[in-house]
Order: structure tokens, then sequence, then C-alpha cells
């Protein structure tokens, strides 16, 4: 049987951290700013950006928010961009993903200044996660990396399967267990004998965007199962991507969705707007 792994008390823990050095930052005169950007009305987007706002004032970080019609303009995304590059209490600038289909991600993304990324979605900041030094977490990665420290058990040596191979989770995900000396395997749509694979997993991350994708048959006992999905479902449920009432008795440790590694990603952007605000400042990391 699983032991839960309780993702909301420990993103609680590291916002508790945010907010201690967010306090002493104040106390010498200097404030954080997160600019969280929303374009059009997408209601996922909507509930996302409303928690990051949230986070933003439990860790005592200003936040400033702007909605921008779904008719936006590229043009007029990157001129909001190049303002809030330019603004001195912005630290860290987040564009809700997905943008409207006019809008160009890449070339948004790619006009963030790569010391306000607190997203780590940049080039620069991506390239920086694969040779191993940076100071942008990759947010959901970061994120899942603190949940399988919380259970004790060592990366080194391990077999670690990552299921999805996505810009925003699976490929940095991949490179921060390899980090930590993990043997890597990152599994996608073409991968044969996917199940034989993740079996081979003592952790084993999913994050493909399918309800109930993981099934016990690919869980090997005792193993440490994280579920970055977040699907709805036609009842307004939200599921992840592992079936977690029946691997549940496989597991040796198991996120729970919602309260597992959704609050995590969260509590990893503020703490890259805080290392934005201290690299800024001048202050050791
Ligand atoms: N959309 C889904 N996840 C994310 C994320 O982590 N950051 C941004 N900017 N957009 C997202």
């Amino acid at each position: 049987m699983a032991a839960v792994i309780d993702g909301k008390a420990i993103s609680a823990k590291v916002k508790s951290e945010v907010r201690q050095e967010t306090e002493a930052l104040k106390a010498k005169g200097i404030s954080i700013g997160l600019a969280v950007v929303i374009v059009g009305d997408n209601p996922a987007s909507r509930v996302y950006v409303n928690n990051k706002k949230k986070a933003c004032a439990e860790v005592g970080f200003e936040s400033f928010e702007y909605a921008l019609p779904e008719e936006t303009t590229q043009e007029e995304l990157l001129a909001l961009v190049d303002k809030l590059n330019k603004d001195d209490t912005v630290n860290g600038i987040l564009v809700q993903l997905p943008l409207p289909k006019q809008i160009d991600e890449k070339a948004v993304i790619n006009a963030i200044l790569p010391e306000k990324d607190v997203d780590a979605f940049h080039p620069v900041n991506v390239g920086k996660i694969m040779i191993g030094d940076f100071a942008f977490l990759p947010c959901t990665p970061a994120g899942v990396m603190e949940l399988i420290a919380s259970t004790g058990v060592e990366i080194s040596g391990k077999e670690c399967v990552v299921i999805g191979r996505s810009n925003i989770v699976g490929k940095p995900m991949g490179m921060l267990l390899l980090h930590k000396n993990g043997t890597v395997t990152i599994c996608h749509s073409k991968t044969k004998n996917l199940a034989e694979v993740c079996r081979r997993a003592d952790i084993l991350v999913a994050a493909v965007g399918r309800a109930n994708f993981v099934t016990p048959d690919m869980v090997k006992e005792g193993a440490v199962v994280i579920d970055v999905g977040m699907n709805r479902l036609e009842n307004g449920k939200l599921c992840g991507d592992v079936d977690y009432a029946a691997c549940f008795e496989k597991a040796g440790y198991i996120t729970p969705v919602p309260g597992g590694v959704g609050p995590m990603t969260i509590a990893m952007l503020m703490k890259n707007t805080l290392t934005s605000a201290k690299i800024k400042n001048g202050i050791a990391l």
C-alpha cells in the first residue's frame, strides 16, 4: 500500500521559506513583483492565474495582472512584454500558455528577458538547465523533485521513467533526474512496450495528459509514482494521468490529483521570482 505524498503540505513549506526571505528583503527596502499575463478566457488558464496571484499574496509579492482579450495581436502582446522587461518593479514575467492561435508562442517566450523568465521557458534558460548551470528551476519538474525528495528515496542509480516529452515537463524532468544521477528513460507515443518500460521504473513520472493512463501493470511494486496530469473529466472532476485507486496498492509512494504536483508548480514559481529579485540585487542565492 502506498504512502500518499502531500503536495499541499510540501508546497506550503516551500512558500513559507519564500515568505521568510521576502520579509527579510523587504526589511532592506527590496520589494518583489510578478507580472502575470493572460490572453483570452480559457477557463483552466483563469484558474491557474488566480492561483498564482493568490500565491503571490501569500508570500508577500506584489502581483500585476494583465488580462488581455482573445483577439489581442502578437504585436500588442510583444509591446506589453517589452514594457514589463523595462519595468523595474517587475522581477518575473509569466505569460500563461496556451496563447490564442494568432500569436506565436515561441516569439513571445523569446521576447521575455531571460533574467525575468520565471517559467524558465526561454531558450537561454532551457540551455542552462541542459548543462546543469541554472538559477531558474523549470517549475513543474522542480516541484516533482521536491516531492521525490520528501519520500527519502535516493534517485542516484535508480531507474527513472518519464512518460511524456513536452518542453514544459517531460524533457526538463528527464534532465533534473539525470542531474541527480538517475538512469533516465523518456517515453512517448511511439515508445514500444510502454508497460514493460514503465515497470522497470523505481521512479515513474506521468506527464501524458490522458486520464487514468497509468494502470497497475505499468507500476513496479514499491515504486515512487508521480502524477503530473490534470485532466478534466466530462463530469467536471479533475483526474490525473495515473489510475490512482488501482495503482495505490502497488506503489510505494504516490501523489494525489489534486493536491500533488499542482501546488508545487506554483510554489516553485514563487521561488524563481524570489531568485530573480536576489540576482538583481546582488544577493547570494
Ligand atoms: N500553462 C500550463 N502550464 C504552464 C506553466 O507552467 N507556465 C505557463 N506560463 N503557462 C502554463
